[in-house]
């Protein structure tokens, strides 16, 4: 009989209390979190936006504790749906105290913890199940992935055979939890091999030292991005047909492609400033349309911006609001001086997106697909509040020149609640590209221009 000690004291680990938290597998423990979701009708992905297809496939591949691959472009949810698979695992469970791979007390795998079992006294404690993080690297070694001997323990005077020896690498650390391999075709097609193994018979053994297979307890989820890593070795085909393959696609909305920057935008600058509809909108637009294989530029980018641009397009144009003072975004905020310049979102793209063509300056595409984002969203402007914009048409024609910064308050009549300096000066801009009898000549500063 093996006696258990929890902090300090002699416990019944068959107890009511404590016998649901070891001698189960993860797999059961997700399993049980998923239909408590089901149960109360709650989203366990909340953080994803879109991907209702996914989500559900990513549900039935959990509930059989197969292993899912998500594979997608760059910057499109992978990591993160990785990383909410994770809210499934238990908040505890119990150990053996000081074990490096969280081992169940009862059925222990690694030799230190087997040797306590059967010396018969086994410390308990609480952990809470990791969620272990393993970057795909063409350098990454058996030792780094599964494990090895550790050289340090040996010249301490310990033997080869001797528990302590045994170093454990990344997947076995994951054991009770969940192993996450980001850019799974990136890990070298040797250990690609030694993953099969794993995947079928949830086992792992290292080719280093005398080291005989370890039947290990994980959830293995991976990422790839075949386009991005070219010249990287495939993932192999024997892994892939261990594991679900599930697509992840960029945004197929504009709402959702606002959603997605709005949730992952700065928090501080995010409550710091009114980001109204109106530029969420438009700035949205310039990546989707860097995306968009119909619209007139698509072929001279050759890696198109994902939601990361969006995200950083919005941080960039809401801290300029901030340093300038402004309560919501002004069209001044899109770049750091000039009529028309789009600086700040530039240097949310750059990097992100690639041309083509090295003649082709990046400043140029940008311009255009910002035009191009302006006019289509001053387009729809202007079909919803026609009458509005007809009155300052004629109010612009009366004065000559509008300052919406100062100005604003005499329009206030036709303005929507949040921003009205930044309502007035879209309204403006929409006038500049729909009727064109109105010219913007400085930041906020709208002239009436007629049509020769
Ligand atoms: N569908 C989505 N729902 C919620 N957030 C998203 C979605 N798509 C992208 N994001 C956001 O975009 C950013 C990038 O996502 P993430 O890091 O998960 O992408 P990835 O596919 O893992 O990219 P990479 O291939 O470069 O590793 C994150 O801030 C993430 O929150
Ligand atoms: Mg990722």
């Amino acid at each position: 009989m093996t006696t258990y000690i929890l902090e300090g004291k002699e416990v019944n680990i068959w107890s009511k209390e404590l016998a649901y938290f070891h001698s189960r597998s993860v797999v059961d423990y997700v399993r049980d979190n998923l239909l408590k979701f089901e149960e109360i009708g709650v989203d366990p992905f909340s953080e994803i936006v879109g991907n209702d297809v996914e989500k559900e496939l990513v549900k039935n591949a959990l509930m059989s504790g197969s292993s899912i691959i998500f594979r997608g472009k760059k910057g499109y949810g992978k990591t993160t749906f990785a990383k909410a698979i994770s809210k499934l695992l238990p908040e505890k469970i119990l150990a053996v105290k000081g074990c490096k791979i969280n081992d169940d007390p009862v059925n222990p795998v690694c030799f230190s913890c087997k040797k306590k079992v059967e010396d018969g006294v086994v410390e308990l404690e609480w952990v809470k199940p990791k969620f272990v993080r393993i970057c795909g690297d063409p350098m990454m070694t058996t030792r780094q992935l599964i494990g090895g001997i550790s050289l340090q323990k040996l010249r301490e005077g310990y033997d080869l055979d001797s528990p302590e020896v045994f170093t454990p690498g990344k997947i076995l650390k994951a054991n009770r939890g969940i192993a996450y391999v980001d850019e799974l075709g990136a890990i070298p097609s040797a250990l690609q091999t030694l993953l099969h193994e794993l995947l079928e018979e949830k086992q792992v053994t290292t080719p280093e030292g005398d080291i005989v297979p370890m039947k290990i307890d994980v959830i293995f989820i991976a990422s790839t991005n075949p386009a991005n890593y070219k010249g990287v070795s495939d993932i192999k085909e024997p892994l892939l047909d261990r594991m679900e393959v599930v697509e992840i696609r960029p945004p197929d909305s504009l709402e959702k492609e606002i959603e997605i920057a709005i949730r992952n935008t700065n928090k501080w600058l995010r409550e710091s400033v009114i980001m109204p509809e109106w530029h969420a909108k438009t700035l949205a637009r310039v990546t989707i349309l860097a995306r968009n294989k119909e619209t007139r530029l698509p072929e001279k980018i050759e890696v198109e911006p994902s939601c990361r641009a969006t995200i950083k397009i919005f941080d960039h144009v809401m801290a300029s609001a901030v340093r300038k003072g402004h309560r919501a975004v002004m069209i001044s905020d899109y770049g750091c001086g000039g009529i028309y310049d789009f600086s700040n979102i530039l240097l949310g793209l750059r990097g992100r997106m690639k041309l083509e063509f090295r003649d082709d300056k990046l400043e140029d595409v940008v311009n255009t697909l910002v035009n191009d984002a302006l006019e289509i969203t001053c387009s729809e402007l202007f079909s919803i509040m026609q009458t509005e914009i007809s009155r300052l048409a004629s109010e612009l024609g009366r004065r000559g020149e509008i300052n919406v910064y100062e100005d604003f308050t005499e329009f206030e009549h036709l303005l929507p609640e949040a921003g009205k300096d930044s309502a007035l000066e879209f309204m403006l801009e929409t006038l500049a590209r729909c009727v064109e009898v109105a010219e913007r000549i400085g930041d906020g500063v709208y002239a009436y221009s007629t049509l020769d």
